[in-house]
């Protein structure tokens, strides 16, 4: 488990036929966040127009595009060491284009044409409408790139080509960029203005899913909390909104309910929420429907009010703790999950007990945990000092994972001897005769396969065993 939390998301390689007459091929390899995943789709989308289909033989493609990401060192230094295998294939293929997309494309701009002479193209996560430009303009060997982010590009338009998928879970984007300015983070930089999508292109996306046969939804954001629509414009500027706007406004509580009652088969999960916005009317939203998954990924970041706030974070310990007593109050049987930073500039030891404490109040399910990692261009790394070293960084990191991992298997022991509806996923990567699938809070259950069961069905598993990460039981 430790190994799965730590290290980067390896690059997932996205394949399906876009189209059966297309005849032009491209690698398109995905790094980082489920928005990234989903935005891979759009790209396939796009570049399915232009007569591409995606491959999963790096040999065989005319075009390789890397979906990048930074939010740590170590994720780039991933996608670079990816860049490097592609030299024998680049000289094999002289013709071969390779591009960079995502947030490394839009934090590096041209400077990742310098530095890796590989790269013909890059383009950052609002310009993927000009792929078919940029694309024509490397014809001749010359390198092309667009980095513009805008303030209104939400791809509401554009239907997605399910990538890779199990045509039965999907991603649904709702809005993009980040105003928060957490002092950490690299994303406000490389994913722009926070911006909402209409919400009549996601109920439509959302029922063309249901109609497709698909059984889950995960509406995405990088702060889903919030979204919001007002009078036919994605801008952000409240504020600046007449009478009749704000009245007619559309919150992110609304919109869930909105697509809940729209297709009240399919599951809906939603990621990710931020305490500082995260408001009760969402809760009441999430009790009233059956099909509204009962889980929440809360990144805190820290447990200490003084660390939250060199982290520029909005909430103190206090108020974090309120939201999650509220949370058990109105949705008793909800899962939570977390992000934590550990080592940020200047973190003390009892700020870092502070974490552990607080881990142990809201005995998280689940958590995602990692070492702070200075970025280039955020406020932190301009006006703090990274100081921490490297080994009591990693130290309290292990400290972390290992009390999350205690606090994992007691949630799950309190899964056992209940009965569960599980939608099904898959076969289970260890056993042909297994499936595998999660229940509404998000863990992941398998159990024996029975012939009369295919993925996409719901059933009732009794759950009668667990480790941290993984419930085992049987279909009834
Ligand atoms: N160093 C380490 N972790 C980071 N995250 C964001 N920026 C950094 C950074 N500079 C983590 C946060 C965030 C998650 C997506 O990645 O915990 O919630
Ligand atoms: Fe990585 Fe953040 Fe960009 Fe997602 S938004 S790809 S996590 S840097």
């Amino acid at each position: 488990m430790e190994k799965e939390i730590i290290e980067e998301r390896q690059g997932e390689i996205l394949v399906q036929e876009c189209s059966t007459k297309n005849t032009k091929k491209m690698f398109l390899e995905s790094y980082g966040c489920q928005m990234n995943f989903s935005d891979s789709e759009i790209v396939a989308s796009i570049l399915s127009n232009e007569g591409y289909n995606t491959t999963s033989l790096l040999e065989e493609a005319d075009l390789i595009l890397l979906n990048t990401c930074s939010i740590r060192d170590k994720a780039e230094q991933t996608v670079r060491k990816r860049l490097s295998q592609f030299n024998a294939i680049k000289r094999k293929n002289p013709n071969l284009v390779i591009g960079v997309l995502g947030c490394m494309a839009e934090r590096l701009k041209a400077k990742f044409l310098e530095e890796e002479h590989l790269v013909d193209l890059v383009v950052g996560p609002d310009a993927y409408r000009d792929l078919p430009n940029l694309l024509k303009n490397t014809d001749d060997g010359r390198n092309a790139i667009n980095v513009l982010l805008s303030k209104e590009e939400t791809y509401a338009d554009i239907s997605p080509i399910r990538l890779g998928g199990n045509g039965v879970t999907a991603f649904v984007s709702i809005t993009r960029g980040c105003d928060n300015m957490c002092t950490f983070c690299v994303v406000p930089f490389t994913r722009g203005r926070e911006r909402s999508r209409d919400p009549h292109s996601i109920l439509k996306e959302c029922k063309e899913l249901r109609e497709n046969g698909y059984k889950e939804i995960t509406l995405l954001g990088q702060n889903i909390d919030s979204y919001l629509w007002y009078g036919g414009g994605p801008k952000k500027d409240f504020s600046k909104a007449s009478e009749l706007q704000k009245a007619t406004a559309i919150n992110f509580a609304q919109l869930l309910n909105m697509v809940a009652e729209a297709c009240p088969e399919i599951r809906i999960r939603f990621s990710t929420s931020n305490p500082q916005d995260m408001h009760e009317e969402v809760l009441h939203v999430m009790a009233k429907h059956n099909n509204i998954c009962k889980y929440i990924h809360l990144p805190v970041q820290s447990g200490s009010t003084s660390v939250l706030q060199r982290m520029n974070r909005q909430h103190t310990r206090e108020e974090y703790i309120y939201l999650v007593d509220k949370i058990r109050e109105i949705v008793p049987d909800c899962a939570i999950s977390h992000d934590i930073i550990t080592g940020f500039c200047g973190e003390t030891e009892e700020e870092h007990q502070e974490t552990l404490s607080l881990m142990k109040y809201v005995k998280y399910d689940f958590g995602y945990m990692f070492a702070y990692s200075e970025r280039p261009g955020t406020v932190a790394h301009k006006k703090m000092e990274d100081d921490i070293p490297a080994e009591i960084k990693s130290r309290r990191l292990k400290e972390i994972i290992n009390l999350q991992q205690e606090l994992s298997l007691e949630r799950m022991k309190t899964y056992i001897n209940k009965v569960h509806e599980v939608l099904v996923e898959g076969t289970s990567k260890k056993s042909k005769e297994q499936w595998y699938g999660r229940i509404s809070q998000n863990a992941v259950v398998v159990f024996t396969k029975t012939d009369n069961t295919k993925v996409g069905d719901f059933v009732n598993v009794l759950v009668n065993g667990c480790t941290s990460a993984t419930l085992i039981g049987e279909i009834i």
